[in-house]
């Protein structure tokens, strides 16, 4: 393993192997220090709790040093694209800002999400993907455009320790969840690299899955491609929906996450007047999860109560939310372990 940039550059096999290795040091702590005496640098373009403090404690923890930077905030604004005049806002080429960073520390990490401006380049995780062709240390991606592949991850880590589905005696898919992944309204735009990836993740661990998302909020067409050849690969199954209550009968999971509209990337004030009738109907509430098999409910968090989700459903029994978050630690110290250590 050399980077971790989204986890369809991995096979099934070798996830359930990161995933499993997480569970059995999250119960069992070996205390090994993998990142002794070796800085990792966490760059954050973009606002954090979770990501940015599990990443810090799980580096402590591991021995090593987190080095956090933040470009256009404690350190100087960034430009990626190659063969640019610099006579813009920007400060520093990634080229130099790269290959100084890496004289210092043995991996980066990096948070840099979708502006949100123009779909056709941002699809292409341009940000992202320019780190890993300048870095010669590995790559951790803390959610880019596109992709949130730590989240996802544990997600899945979170499904599996709840055993929720029916079993199999399929390798790597001890059990199988009919999961859902629902659209929500939410005042703005948000980027869609969390519902992509655990769209994907899910497909890749054999889950049954449901996409729930109103009309003008379909995912990226390529991707959802990928996501059902995994699924026929692993054992599992895609569908989509527009009804946002059938969607929900019978899932053991539900999962849910407001994203911005392809069609409308440059111009968030279409999106939100386009959303603006969704707002009643695309909310997670008691009456749609009585409709579920008494199902978990998920959400990466941040989450807006009683916009999102109602209070009355992220605060029950069935909300799995913190333990969502804390698992993005143990399964971070794994991969960090894996292509650090
Ligand atoms: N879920 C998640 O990535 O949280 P933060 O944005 O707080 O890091």
């Amino acid at each position: 393993m050399t980077n971790f940039l989204r986890t369809s550059d991995f096979t099934h096999r070798e996830l359930d192997s990161l995933m499993e290795s997480a569970i059995a040091q999250k119960n069992v702590p070996t205390g090994e220090k993998p990142l002794a005496g070796k800085s990792i640098a966490l760059v954050f373009f973009n606002p954090s709790l979770r990501t940015r403090a599990s990443m810090q404690v799980g580096i402590y923890e591991l021995g090593g040093n987190p080095v956090i930077l933040e470009p256009g905030g404690t350190t100087w604004t960034l430009e990626h694209r190659e063969g640019v005049v610099m006579d813009g806002d920007k400060t520093e080429h990634l080229a130099e800002f790269i290959r100084v960073l890496e004289r210092y520390v043995s991996a980066i990490g990096v948070r840099t999400f979708a502006a949100l401006q123009d779909w056709e380049t941002e699809r292409t995780d341009p940000i992202l993907n320019a780190f890993a062709r300048y870095a010669s240390v590995p790559i951790i991606n803390l959610e880019s455009a596109m992709h949130h592949p730590c989240q996802s991850m544990a997600d899945m880590m979170t499904i599996r320790e709840r055993r929720v589905g029916r079993p199999t005696v399929r390798e790597g898919t001890p059990h199988k969840a009919k999961v859902l992944l629902t659209w929500a309204w939410h005042p703005k735009p948000l980027p869609m690299a969390v519902p992509n990836s655990f769209a994907l993740a899910a497909a890749q661990f054999g889950h049954d899955l449901r996409i729930a998302h109103p009309q003008g909020y379909e995912l990226d067409e390529d991707l959802m491609d990928e996501i059902g050849r995994h699924a026929t690969e692993s054992g599992g199954s895609v569908e989509f929906t527009r009804d946002v209550h059938a969607a929900f009968d019978g899932v053991d999971v539900v999962y849910a996450k407001s994203w911005g509209g392809k069609q409308f990337y440059g111009n968030a004030a279409a999106d939100i007047e386009h959303r603006a009738p969704l707002r009643t109907d695309w909310i997670v509430d008691e009456a749609k999860m009585a409709r579920t098999n008494d199902a978990l409910f998920m959400h990466c968090l941040p989450v807006r109560r009683n916009v999102i989700v109602t209070d009355a459903v992220i605060d029950s029994s069935r909300s799995i939310v913190i333990d969502e978050a804390e698992n993005r630690m143990h399964i971070q110290k794994t991969i960090m372990s894996e292509i650090i250590g």
